[in-house]
Formats: structure tokens, sequence, C-alpha cells
């Protein structure tokens, strides 16, 4: 094996529905990431020659980097050459971990603001994850939009998770009662959320406004707001061009901030 990659022991396997699928592993003492980023992991797969070969994909890390455990939010591609493999994976499994996390999901590239829209869409959740846990990012942000679109309400991974663990967590929970606003969208049914219609895309939620009246928030305003896309590069192209009309620009590159920054959701698995 390439010393480009670590190994790690699968500690829990969550199965969300049939497609998708969450799960955490060791974490080496040596890794160190920043919130938002993704790493390449993976599996050995046998060959019909008996030998073995590394297969990886790039994978944003769902937790924050003051915890213990990593942890992954996957889809279940059924003929996907890493996931229809992955997604059997249980405890004591061992996978392939790269050793250097990259990305451009920083809050640190990012202006500070008002409101931080983290707006993803099927595992492009998953970095959101990872950035809500970061004490930064409310001292950063006044006020963080954790949106979540989906096909079907029971997409909604982590809804639970959000809405009753994270206000009790130990440290972060008062901060987080008082910042974090949990956005979910559901696409192809009906769906209601603290009284609210939420069903359609969350690029036209946002671009009609309707969005920001349902959680009884500012207009979006390029001067105070502040944006992190992920998600299919359909999805990044519609919400770059809504964003770039309203005036907001995007961060350069890593190292440089901007009004928002965007990561292609890595789906093909
Ligand atoms: P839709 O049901 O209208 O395709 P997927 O399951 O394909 O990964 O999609 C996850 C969510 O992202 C779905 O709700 C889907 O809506 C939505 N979506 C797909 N394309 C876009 C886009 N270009 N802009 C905003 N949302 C999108």
């Amino acid at each position: 094996m390439s010393a480009a990659f670590g190994t790690e022991t699968v500690l829990d396997v969550r199965h969300w529905t049939d497609d998708y699928f969450s799960f955490t592993t060791t974490r080496d003492d040596g890794f160190r990431f920043d919130n938002g980023q993704f790493v390449m992991i993976g599996l050995q797969v046998p060959q019909a020659d008996g030998s073995s070969k590394p297969l990886l994909r790039a994978y944003s890390i769902a937790s924050a980097n003051w915890e213990e455990q990593l942890e992954f939010f996957s889809i279940k591609v059924p003929d996907g050459p890493l996931t229809s493999r992955l997604q059997h994976i249980k405890p004591g499994d061992t996978l392939l971990i790269g050793r250097k996390p990259t990305g451009t999901l920083l809050i640190s590239d990012l202006h500070p603001g008002r409101n931080l829209y983290l707006l993803g869409t099927g595992t492009g959740f998953a970095p959101w994850l990872s950035i809500v846990k970061d004490p930064e990012t409310y001292e950063r942000f006044e006020r963080v939009i954790l949106c979540h679109g989906v096909r079907a309400a029971q997409d909604l991974a982590y809804r639970d998770y959000i809405l009753n663990e994270l206000p009790r967590h130990e440290f972060l929970g008062e901060v987080i009662s008082q910042k974090l606003r949990y956005y979910p969208a559901v696409t192809r049914e009906p769906f209601q959320f603290e009284g609210n219609d939420h069903r359609g895309r969350m690029t036209e939620l946002m671009a009609s406004g309707r969005m920001m009246e349902q959680l009884g928030i500012e207009a979006l305003d390029p001067e105070h707001d502040r944006a992190m896309v992920c998600g299919s590069p359909a999805m990044l192209a519609d919400f770059r061009a809504l964003l770039d009309e309203r005036g907001f620009t995007a961060a350069p590159r890593i190292g440089t901030a901007g009004q928002y920054v965007f990561e292609r959701a890595f789906v093909e698995k």
C-alpha cells in the first residue's frame, strides 16, 4: 500500500435509507484537517490474479476536527465501483484514508458576515456537519443557516441530530441554540417544516425569497451575507449564477477570501 494512505478501523455504520449511509472510523493522532475539507477514502479491492488494489474516492469529512473519530456520509450507487462495496462495511473492517485532506469549503476563505448560508444537496450536506461543530463558525457569523435539499423527507439524514442533539451539546449547545437555523427542502413530495411549506429546490426557495421569509431573516445581501455551496455540478452552476447575479463574488482560490465558496459533491461513486 502507498504511504499516501493510512488504514483506519470502522467503528459504526448507519443506514439512513436505501440511498444514504454514514459511518465513523478511528482517527490517527497525526491526521489533521480543517473543517469543511475532503479526503480520499476507499478499500483494498481483490483482483482476479489474487492481488489487491486500492480503490479510492473523495469524501467530505463530516466530523469536526476536534472530534476523536472521523465521520463520512455517503450515497449508495448500486453499480458504483466503490459504494457498491463500501455500503457493506461493518464495524471492525479497515478502510484506507488519505493523508492529505484538502478543499475549498473553508470559513477562513469567507469575509466575516451576518448570515452564513450552508447550501447542500444530497451528500453535499456532509461538509456542513463539520462546519456547524466548529466554534469559530459562530465567532465569524451571527447566524448560520444549515440547508439540506433532498428528493424525499426520509432523505433528510441527520435531521434529528441537528434539531435535538446539537442544541444540547455539552460545549456548543448554547451557541448552536442561539445561532444555528436548519432549513430542509424536499423536491419530490409535499413537505412541511415548522408549519411552512418547504417543498422545492433550494435555488428556487432562495431566489424567490421564500427561504428568508420563512426564516424571518433579512433578504439576501452580498454586503452582509456569505454562502458555502456543495452539490452536483448542475446545482453548483445554478447557485453560482444566482449568487453572482445578486452581486456575490466567489473566493478566487484557497487562501483568498470571498463572499462565497463552492465545491462539487463527489457523487459518482
Ligand atoms: P430534483 O428532485 O428536482 O432533481 P439528487 O438526489 O439527484 O442528488 O438530488 C438531491 C436534491 O437536489 C434533489 O432535491 C434535487 O431536486 C436537487 N437538485 C438537483 N439539481 C439541482 C439544481 N440544479 N439546483 C438545485 N437543486 C437541485
